[in-house]
């Protein structure tokens, strides 16, 4: 059981970018985190005075003053920004602050170093998914998080979807899977789509023919837990029109298509972090 429920926990969100602003948004929208517990930062004034207005919260550009008091900081900046953010904030933290950081690339280790003392960190790595609450994260603990520190990620994640936890060393390797994933199944969607239109669909019933057939398979491989191979065997009439597609499937090479797409992204994943 947590300790305290999250939302009479102090939240500092910074960098409410894309994925912060996902997030952010996800969590005063559900009442998971209250409002007036609640503040943010982006690096633009402008942004920051649209963002405050639009989600009636407090956000700012300085990370000092978003943290002061805070409990969880939910760190959502770049991977290149994290280093100097952490300097930034480390006198303002508490002891016992939460810090979660979803920057691709970024170790424990690296952020330990930085706040120095014993701050609990966890690293998370979301996807964009997790916009309309389907989202995927991993999610592992550096050294001086506990379990219930881990358990109050969970939470924050399992509020926009599902969440897993890994060993560190599977993040980069989460980074290219399920992170950068969306890209990969958005393609694959267009191109069904688009393949509709081909053999004489309306754009908009194709699009539509071909996302509810992915958001189908997927949630059939996900609630009866069958092999996706046996599920694809299922569809497949001998003799039939599904083995005459998976034959141009096979000839096209989608399958190691798709392996080299994920391994590329996990090792670009873990060079992120060292660039400028
Ligand atoms: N996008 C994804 O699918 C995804 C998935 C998993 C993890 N991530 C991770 O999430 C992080 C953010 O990615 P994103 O796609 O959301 O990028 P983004 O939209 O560019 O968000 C970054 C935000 O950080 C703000 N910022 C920059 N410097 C700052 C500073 N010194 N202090 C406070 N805020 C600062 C920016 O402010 P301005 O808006 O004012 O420039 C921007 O709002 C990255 O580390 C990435 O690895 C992204």
């Amino acid at each position: 059981m947590m300790a305290k429920k999250l939302s009479e926990r102090k939240l500092a969100v910074l960098g409410a970018g894309k994925l912060g602003g996902i997030l952010l948004r996800a969590y005063l929208k559900q009442g998971l985190f209250a409002a007036k517990h609640v503040a943010a930062t982006v690096s633009h004034g402008e942004k920051a005075a649209a963002l405050g207005k639009a989600l009636g919260v407090a956000v700012t550009t300085d990370n000092r003053k978003a943290v002061q008091g805070a409990e969880i900081v939910l760190l959502c900046v770049k991977p290149q920004v994290v280093g100097e953010v952490l300097k930034e904030i480390r006198p303002k933290l508490g002891p016992k602050t939460l810090v979660i950081s979803v920057a691709a690339s970024v170790p424990t280790s690296y952020m330990e170093k930085r706040l120095g003392g014993k701050i609990p960190v966890v690293r998370a790595m979301p996807n964009t998914c997790s916009t309309v609450d389907c989202g995927m994260t991993g999610i592992c603990r550096g050294s001086h998080a506990t379990a219930e520190d881990l358990e109050t990620a969970r939470a924050m994640f399992d509020a926009v979807g599902r969440t897993v936890v890994v060993d560190e060393k599977h993040m980069d390797a989460v980074t290219g899977l399920s992170a950068s994933g969306p890209a990969f199944a958005y393609i694959i969607l267009e191109s069904l789509a688009e393949a509709g239109v081909k053999v004489g669909l309306p754009r908009d019933v194709a699009t539509l023919l071909a996302a509810q057939t992915m958001k189908g398979a997927a949630s059939v491989v996900l609630e009866t837990g069958e092999h996706p191979a046996q599920l694809k065997d299922a569809v497949t009439t001998p003799a039939g029109c599904t083995i005459d597609g998976i034959m141009e499937l096979e000839e096209g090479k989608l399958r190691v298509t798709l392996i080299k797409a994920v391994v590329k992204a996990t090792h670009r994943a873990g060079e992120l972090l060292f660039e400028k």
